[in-house]
């Protein structure tokens, strides 16, 4: 059988930290029942630059055929003064839209190894293992009437629109409630049923389907605020968080901080069922972005990229000995100091290229042990 992937490098640092990728799967096709084939193209700025367009059709539709789509990160100076429905963010905006990836799961884990790598204390923050479920299609990211408008008095009045419907809010708790029952079954629901109409149908729409499908999960509610609060004060309280596309934008930059390195962190965004595939529409990206700043130097942390593939294989695949053998290899590596300038503390860092090969190396060995035992 063959999966094709369609990775989407983008810019920035998307580029380097994807290279090493063509080598990971061919490392694990020589082990694996599915063929992976990786079929390349552009998105972003990078392909305004080629294309014309920040994800054009011709793009939309190889990801409509793919099992699965792997994307590096979009964005960058270079682009930032195109009109706004040309900028790179609304390449990767149409993908989650028109893919309908309504669910996106953010992990926050704390590698032991770089518990000290955080500015919060070692022991508020060892061990952390958060997941944020961030609703991803909907709220005011995609709401309408939105606009900036000129009013007859020369003024001028920018406008989004937060909206929520219950069947929305309905299947990313379904996502969120599922999850949690495969981890310690405590679900945090946060809105701002306080001050906003939809965070009031939220609240009501995540309490009526725990009561009726699922009373094992402990739910509670939390305003968002509060939790950017607790996160940074006992991160610890947390097993899911569900929240909305907005929230989850910011309460996931938060989480991701407290594990110490933003470059370490992969996500999965999953949608429906998809008919041409028979697997669910779904793509994987690190959360970082594209750091322009450090683009180009072969010092990026292509770890959140390779842990990408690892959820991949995970979520899409369901091959869970595969991912723990990349997931294993990334903490390997960096135990024996194998790091990228992010993370790599008091220790000499290595390149981005040169912890790609310390992570493949070590991937190998955990494929050969496997395929041994
Ligand atoms: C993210 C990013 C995106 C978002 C941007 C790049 C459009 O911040 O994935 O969290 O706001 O969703
Ligand atoms: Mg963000």
């Amino acid at each position: 059988m063959n999966a094709d992937i369609l990775l989407l490098p983008g810019d920035g640092i998307g580029p380097e930290i994807s290279a090493a990728l063509p080598r990971l799967f061919e490392a694990l096709n020589k082990y694996s029942d599915i063929t992976f084939r990786l079929i390349e193209d552009y998105v972003g700025g990078a392909a305004y630059d080629a294309y014309g367009s920040p994800c054009p059709d011709s793009v939309m539709e190889k990801a409509q055929k793919a099992d699965a789509i792997l994307l590096g990160c979009v964005g960058g100076p270079k682009w930032e003064n195109l009109p706004f429905d040309k900028r790179p963010e609304r390449g990767l905006l149409r993908l989650r839209k028109d893919l309908d990836l309504f669910g996106n799961l953010r992990p926050a884990l704390c590698f032991s190894v770089l518990a000290e790598d955080s500015t919060l204390k070692r022991d508020i923050i060892a061990g952390l293992d958060i997941l944020i479920v961030r609703e991803l299609t909907g709220g005011v990211y995609f709401g309408e009437p939105r606009g900036v408008f000129d009013n007859p008095d020369g003024s001028r009045t920018g406008l989004d629109t937060q909206i929520y419907t219950s069947g929305e809010i309905r299947r990313v708790a379904h996502l969120a409630f599922d999850i949690a029952k495969k981890r310690r079954a405590e679900v945090t629901s946060c809105d701002k049923a306080n001050v906003m109409q939809s965070g009031v149908l939220w609240r009501e729409e995540v309490s009526g389907l725990h009561k009726s499908e699922y009373a094992n999960v402990s739910l509670r509610h939390m305003y968002a605020d509060n939790a950017a609060m607790q996160l940074v004060r006992n991160p610890k309280q947390f097993d899911v968080i569900l929240t909305d596309n907005l929230f989850g934008d910011i309460l996931s930059d938060v989480a991701a901080m407290l594990t110490g390195s933003l470059g370490m962190l992969p996500s999965a965004s999953l949608g429906g069922a998809n008919a041409h595939t028979g697997r669910r529409f779904a793509m994987y990206e690190p959360v970082h972005g594209s750091a322009p700043d450090i683009a180009g130097q072969n010092i990026a942390n292509p770890c959140a990229m390779i842990l990408s593939v690892a959820m991949m294989l995970r979520y899409s695949f369901n091959m869970q000995e595969a991912a723990e053998a990349i997931e294993n290899a990334v903490e390997s590596a960096i135990a024996d100091g194998a790091r990228t300038a992010d993370i790599c503390g008091a220790v000499k860092p290595v390149s981005g290229r040169e912890m790609s090969d310390e992570i493949i190396k070590r991937f190998k060995e955990n494929l050969q042990k496997k395929a041994a035992a």
